[in-house]
């Protein structure tokens, strides 16, 4: 019994975090592991990645968290909602595979996701 209840206290306990990939404009690449449950935005945030300032706190009215989703990572996300279309609108350089990383939620089905950073947002 003694042995059993060491073990799951001792033992480390492992908590799995997708990886979230963030390229940077100048080709600086930041592998970080992200709560499942936090935005690709928070992630960026609370890791000091360069070029997402979302300067809405996620509000979706800023677009200073816009990002560029590769391209075989952008249909796996959930469809982009009416409010953040129209605010990407207002993004530097939006493109079809534009997103705001506010509006994107880290779950394990999003574990190596990749993303790059507009140069405008350096
Ligand atoms: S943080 Fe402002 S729109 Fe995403």
């Amino acid at each position: 019994m003694f042995c059993i209840l060491a073990l799951f206290f001792l033992s480390p306990i492992y908590i799995h975090m997708p990886k979230i990939i963030y390229n940077t404009h100048d080709n600086e690449t930041y592998t970080i592991e992200v709560q499942n449950g936090l935005t690709v935005m928070e992630g960026a945030v609370q890791n000091d990645v360069p070029g997402i300032d979302a300067d809405c706190g996620g509000g979706m009215a800023c677009a200073t968290c816009h990002v560029y989703v590769k391209e075989d990572w952008f249909n796996k996300l959930p469809k982009k909602e009416d409010g953040e279309e129209d605010m990407l609108d207002m993004a530097f350089e939006p493109k079809p595979n534009s997103r705001l990383s506010c509006q994107i939620i880290v779950s394990d089905d999003l574990d190596g996701l990749e993303v790059n950073i507009p140069s405008k947002q350096a």
